[in-house]
């Protein structure tokens, strides 16, 4: 391991930008295939592998929701979320909020509960395995329509103090942030927070509309924003966080190659970034792994990763006294490692 891999691996960081269902890992797919009598069109492991090669979102949407099918029971979901939280422990996460899209199991006939309470007990697990605290945030698919967005927010209400927001993600083109507007303010009622999936694919004025109709804490990539300068330094000026994830924009051809990636300038222009993994198992990487692609390929240095570690905490939904506990932490381990 080099110098630098275990410096960052043992940085103190949140993971902000996490779908559990992109943490299925072909291995634990095969195996939950077998144990549920679920069949797919893939005979092994390798074949799994060989099927992630996308030029754009909806390519990887297809197959990521295929991959999907095999999760049955509760089981299922907590040993889904058990896997991630060990490979997030290893990588020095302590704290992971983490999307589920409900739609995706209940339009197949598993129940909200069956995957919630699989998700739950993984995530008490994890605080008691690795004292890694998480939170739960309810994706809406918005290539869906708004009433079935209503009927998942309603499907939630027996869980809402265990759900700490509400996202948007799926396919973003075509399917701009005002399309959610009514279910959007009806979470907000609830007090729950607000992130949404904008300027991956889509253009600002989706990041726009995320931000003044959707009323968004927290911007999910945000890439394409840095196309409008007056909007990038609006992000910057309010302290918007962003929540990157470098190896899935050049998986999902984002960018063309890593050497293009914008985190450099993000931190240059004020911007509050963080670095994430999306969907680990389909993009080749967990957070450290993003982070190391990110450092080579745009020569970040100690003081830039030190930056997106702490801006982690600084964007995370924990409450004031625990984000100083963990930047204080944070400060310890930069101290001892210099
Ligand atoms: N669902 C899972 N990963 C996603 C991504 N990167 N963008 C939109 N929807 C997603
Ligand atoms: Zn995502």
């Amino acid at each position: 391991m080099t110098d630098l891999t275990s410096f960052v691996r043992g940085l103190p960081k949140a993971e902000l930008h996490l779908h559990i269902e992109g943490s299925l890992e072909p291995e634990l797919m095969v195996r939950l295939a077998e144990r549920n009598g679920v069949s797919i069109p893939f005979g092994s492991v390798e074949e799994v592998r060989a099927a992630y090669s996308f030029t754009k979102l909806q390519d990887f949407l297809d197959i990521y929701y295929q991959g999907a099918n095999v999760l049955r029971e509760q089981r299922d979901f907590h040993d889904l979320a058990a896997a991630y939280f060990d490979r997030a422990a290893a990588d020095g996460v302590v704290h992971a909020e983490i999307f589920f899209d409900p739609q995706t199991h209940t339009d197949r006939g598993i129940r909200f509960a069956t995957v919630i309470e699989g998700l739950l007990s993984a995530m008490a697990e994890a605080e008691d395995k690795h004292g890694l605290t998480s939170k739960l945030i309810l994706c809406f698919l918005r290539h869906l329509d708004e009433d079935a967005a209503f009927a998942t927010l309603e499907a939630a209400e027996p869980w809402l103090d265990r759900i700490a927001g509400v996202g948007l993600d799926s396919s973003e083109v075509g399917h701009p942030p005002e399309k959610f507007a009514r279910v959007f303010a009806k979470a907000r009622d609830k007090g729950l927070k607000i992130v949404a999936h904008a300027g991956e694919e889509g253009p600002p004025e989706y990041v726009h509309q995320a931000l003044e109709i959707l009323k968004i804490d927290r911007l999910d990539h945000g890439n394409r924003s840095l196309e409008d300068p007056v909007l990038t330094a609006h992000l910057a000026r309010t302290g918007m966080t962003l929540t990157v994830c470098p190896l899935s924009n050049l998986k999902l051809c984002v960018i063309d190659d890593m050497t293009q990636h914008p985190i450099d300038r993000m931190l240059r222009t004020g911007l509050r970034a963080t670095i994430n993994s999306d969907d680990p198992a389909y993009f080749g990487g967990y957070v450290v792994d993003n982070y190391l692609a990110a450092a080579e390929a745009r020569g970040l240095d100690r003081d830039d990763i030190v930056t997106l570690a702490r801006n982690s905490f600084l964007g995370s939904f924990l409450d004031d006294e625990t984000v100083a506990a963990h930047c204080a932490r944070l400060d310890a381990y930069v101290a001892a490692n210099a």
